[in-house]
């Protein structure tokens, strides 16, 4: 059954995955000199005759204590499972045959270097017996590295029932299946890592990082962090601030901007008497109030009282937030007590009566203009039209009149007498 499960899985993966050691360079300790059984054979794609005569297996020397086989990738790649076809000489892999009692026991290492102290152990066969080992063999391998190595040893007495006196390699085969280029995974290695993932690469099945670029958390590195202290990176799986928020933000995430009128170091500051008009709230890092202060009060932040305005250090001694903001709060007060103690609370309210006395005053200015300029044109025409002394008596009435009645409504009535004027001006001509 386990036979078959591993048969089947091989199938699959096969096709998910290449064998990136395919006749790559091979090597082995204690080989069996003058004989076609050199490391090279397990990684040169043949498996069809598992005898040592039909060269196609590497096989080590006689009566050692130690077997050692290892291919190099080339560089550091990412592996998915090894796929081991052991020697049987042609015959059914039974009970009987001998060369499962060499297999059992043995172990895959994944390394960068050939230097025994940085092997990592990916498999160890501690389970199987003669009666369960199966042929061939599919180990699942999800790390990253360079070397290959398979490795068994016959040197710490006594051994478990059923292993042999000495240690071999019986590799017929030795099939590396990964991913050649790092940073892709899935099927055929097709897809990219996610573009968040620390070091570009990322699980060869399912794409998760490993840890993420800093401002990422999630095993896709695409949760963007919060507002963390110093901008730390936050806890790759939660997304937790490891030491907790920068000002104005809060929540194990730093995700919450300070509310309820708070603000500052973990929100724990409460804005001052700002004045709000729409429901605004005061800066969430640095307190400062959005349109001045309520009356009665001053400064950036609305703490200080008005009538004690001339004592700016006992106001701004009792915000000591961070560093960041010290200056900036430290030189406004000191304007402040020299300006004029009118601007910071009037200036927003009678902002809107001003710009309508201006336009007041503006329309009613242009309106003169206009009345004194057609007054103006009207008496030149008169002057040229040649008309008698005794005519421009009415028209010094009328400016008498307009001057009298200076407003809007005067306006109709004046044209109409102009025009009343002139009427009888032709009349009398005619
Ligand atoms: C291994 O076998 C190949 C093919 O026969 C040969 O070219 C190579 O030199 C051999 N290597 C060693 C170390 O014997
Ligand atoms: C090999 O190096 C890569 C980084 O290049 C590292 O991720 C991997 O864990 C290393 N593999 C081993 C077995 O040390
Ligand atoms: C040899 O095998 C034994 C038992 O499996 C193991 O404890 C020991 O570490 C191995 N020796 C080496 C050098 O790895
Ligand atoms: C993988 O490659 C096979 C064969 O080339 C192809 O049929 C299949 O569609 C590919 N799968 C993906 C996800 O690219
Ligand atoms: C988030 O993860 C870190 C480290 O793994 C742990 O210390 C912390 O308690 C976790 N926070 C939550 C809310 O789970
Ligand atoms: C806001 O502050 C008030 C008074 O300090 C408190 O009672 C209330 O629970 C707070 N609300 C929130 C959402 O923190
Ligand atoms: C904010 O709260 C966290 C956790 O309670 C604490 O470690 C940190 O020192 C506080 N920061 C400030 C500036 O008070
Ligand atoms: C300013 O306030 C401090 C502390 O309350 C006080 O000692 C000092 O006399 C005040 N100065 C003036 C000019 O009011
Ligand atoms: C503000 O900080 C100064 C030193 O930076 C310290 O001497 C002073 O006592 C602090 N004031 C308050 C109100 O915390
Ligand atoms: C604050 O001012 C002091 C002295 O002027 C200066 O040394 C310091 O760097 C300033 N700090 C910030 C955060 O600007």
């Amino acid at each position: 059954m386990i036979w078959l499960a591993l048969f089947i899985g091989h199938f699959w993966t096969v096709k998910t995955f290449e064998n990136i050691a395919l006749r790559r360079h091979a090597w082995q300790r204690y080989p069996f000199h003058g004989t076609p059984w050199n490391a090279t054979y397990a990684v040169d794609g043949r498996r069809s005759d598992l005898a040592p005569a039909g060269g196609q297996c590497a096989i080590s020397a006689d009566d050692k204590s130690i077997a050692e086989w290892r291919v190099d990738l080339g560089k550091v790649r990412n592996l998915h499972h090894v796929f081991i076809q052991y020697r049987t000489d042609n015959v059914a892999w039974d009970e009987n045959d001998y060369f499962k009692s060499r297999v059992l026991g043995f172990s895959i290492y994944v390394s960068n270097t050939t230097y025994r102290n940085d092997w990592r152990l990916c498999f160890k066969d501690n389970k199987y017996t003669r009666a369960t080992i199966p042929n061939p063999i599919s180990v699942t391998c999800v790390m990253h590295g360079r070397y290959v190595i398979y490795y068994n040893n016959r040197t710490h007495h006594p051994f478990p029932a059923g292993y042999s006196t000495y240690a071999f390699n019986d590799l017929c085969e030795v099939e590396v299946y990964g991913c050649l280029t790092l940073g892709y995974y899935g099927e055929n290695c097709s897809t990219p890592c996610p573009e968040n993932c620390k070091g570009g690469d990322c699980d060869i099945v399912d794409g998760t990082c490993v840890s993420c670029v800093p401002g990422y958390s999630g095993s896709m590195c695409n949760i963007v962090c919060g507002a963390c202290y110093e901008k730390e990176q936050c806890d790759f799986k939660n997304g937790t601030c490891p030491n907790g928020c920068e000002d104005g933000y809060k929540g194990r995430q730093c995700k919450t901007v300070c509310t309820n009128n708070t603000y500052g170091p973990n929100c724990s500051m409460t804005c001052g008497h700002c004045l709000y008009l729409y429901g605004e709230k005061c800066n969430h890092v640095t307190g400062q109030c959005p349109r001045g202060c309520a009356s009665g009060f001053q400064g950036d932040l609305c703490v200080e009282s008005r009538s004690e305005f001339r004592n700016t250090t006992l106001a701004w001694s009792t915000y000591n937030a961070t560093d960041k903001f010290k200056n900036k709060t430290l030189v406004r007060p000191m304007n402040d007590a020299y300006g004029p103690p009118v601007l910071q609370t009037t200036v927003q309210v009678p902002f809107y009566s001003i710009i309508i006395v201006v336009v007041l005053f503006s329309v009613s200015g242009l309106l003169n203009l206009f009345f004194i300029s057609r007054q103006v044109l009207a008496r030149c025409r008169n002057r040229e039209e040649k008309v008698d002394e005794s005519v421009e008596q009415p028209n010094t009435i009328v400016n008498s009149i307009y001057i009298q009645e200076n407003g809007f409504s005067t306006y109709q009535e004046l044209e109409h007498a102009d025009q009343k004027v002139n009427n009888d001006v032709y009349t009398s001509l005619a």
